[in-house]
């Protein structure tokens, strides 16, 4: 039997996907800056999809730019927006963000940028308070994660974004691990720019989206950073991936009509899962509970083990999970997430992850919990 229960790591591209971007690849091939009829046919699955992910966010698909991914979309903001500037400025960003994040932040950093690292409390939560009083008069960018990708705590979005949009500061959330897990409304939420990644959702790998909210984003503060045929409204040149944006069109519409349905299942899932694993004192959860975790996410640390260790294990069992640690030049790291939610460094280098999936069953949850009491008896 195996399991896979790392969907915050990928998800398999589902089979409807698949098939429309073979589809695409046999007969809508063309290149979409051409002006002939295979061009036209390539611009208009490339315009679908557009609507498609707009839908998703409920916002304006003039806003939604194709890029490769989370990654890029990540430094396309940070590090396109600093780029306008002749003198380094103020950014703001989370202590418990991605390393899409982190490390442009870092890099700006070592350029003479002021970054503030907001903290967070002991379930990885940004306080607004404390958002509020880190602006300064020259911060030119905040950014925060939608949901953690460690522990899977959701953050106060709305309060945090409103709080920029009074100081009229732009807001950057990194979507990545929220987007088809919990609703996301751009015309209800004060977000100026937002990254996506379709791999997350079941479409493939290496293709992803920002949204630039045109409404606040009147001018152009985000200097491009791959420049050339002038596509994606210049923000992003290059041919785009067609068949892989008609595939994250696709993910992004039947994300949108399974989300409620398929958030439930899962959280229902998830919580039985964390119940079978209750009685596992060694086993800590991390991260919120409740309504502010992401619904397919477990997180914990163990008191003793290593999790890698258990990653390995789990492996050998059939079970895919994942640790936040990671080793590096030979050492173990431990997870900078948990260090920046108050644990000590070995409970950092205890962490695992467990994200549930659409293939995700009851047995599953059952089997998985045996296992584990089998894997981590004292
Ligand atoms: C929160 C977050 N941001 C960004 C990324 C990077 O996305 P991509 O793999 O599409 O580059 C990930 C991937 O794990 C993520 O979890």
């Amino acid at each position: 039997m195996q399991i896979y229960l790392d969907h915050g790591a990928t998800s398999p591209t589902r089979s409807e996907v698949i098939d429309l971007m073979t589809e695409v690849m046999r007969s809508q091939w063309g290149n979409p800056s051409s002006l002939h009829w295979w061009g036209e046919r390539s611009t208009m699955v490339i315009e679908r999809s557009r609507l498609q992910v707009a839908s998703l966010l409920n916002a304006d698909p003039e806003g939604v730019i194709f890029t490769s991914g989370g990654t890029e979309s990540d430094n396309m903001v940070l590090m396109g927006m600093a780029r306008q500037y002749q003198t380094p400025q103020h950014m703001i960003i989370s202590s418990v963000e991605h390393s899409a994040i982190r490390l442009p932040a870092l890099f700006l950093e070592q350029r003479g940028w002021e970054i503030t690292y907001l903290p967070v409390d002991r379930y990885g939560q940004v306080s607004p308070q404390d958002l509020a009083r880190s602006l300064r008069p020259n911060t030119v960018l905040v950014s925060i994660i939608t949901a953690q990708n460690e522990v899977g705590t959701i953050q106060p979005i709305d309060k945090l974004g409103q709080i920029c949009r009074n100081a009229n500061v732009l807001f950057h959330t990194d979507a990545v691990q929220a987007i088809g897990k919990i609703p996301l409304d751009m015309q209800a939420l004060p977000i100026d720019l937002l990254s996506l990644s379709a791999h997350k959702f079941y479409g493939m790998q290496g293709i992803g989206a920002l949204y630039i909210n045109p409404l606040t984003h009147k001018k152009r503060n985000i200097v491009p950073l791959i420049q050339g045929g002038g596509q994606e409204r210049s923000y992003r040149s290059g041919t785009q991936a067609v068949a892989a944006i008609a595939g994250l069109g696709l993910a992004a519409e039947l994300a949108e009509k399974e989300l409620t349905q398929e958030s439930s299942r899962l959280s229902q899932l998830r919580d039985r899962l964390y119940q079978l694993l209750g009685d596992m004192s060694d086993l800590v959860p991390t991260g919120m509970m409740g309504s502010d975790r992401l619904p397919h996410h477990l997180s914990f640390y163990h008191k003793h083990l290593d999790g890698r260790k258990i990653v390995r294990e789990m492996n050998f069992a059939g079970i895919a999970i994942s640790s936040g640690s990671a080793c590096s030049s030979g050492a173990i790291e431990p997870s900078s997430v948990l260090l920046a939610m108050g644990y000590s460094e070995s409970e950092a280098k205890n962490s695992i992850r467990l994200t549930l999936g659409k293939s995700t069953t009851p047995e599953d949850v059952e089997w998985t919990s045996l296992v584990m009491h089998q894997i981590l008896k004292p």
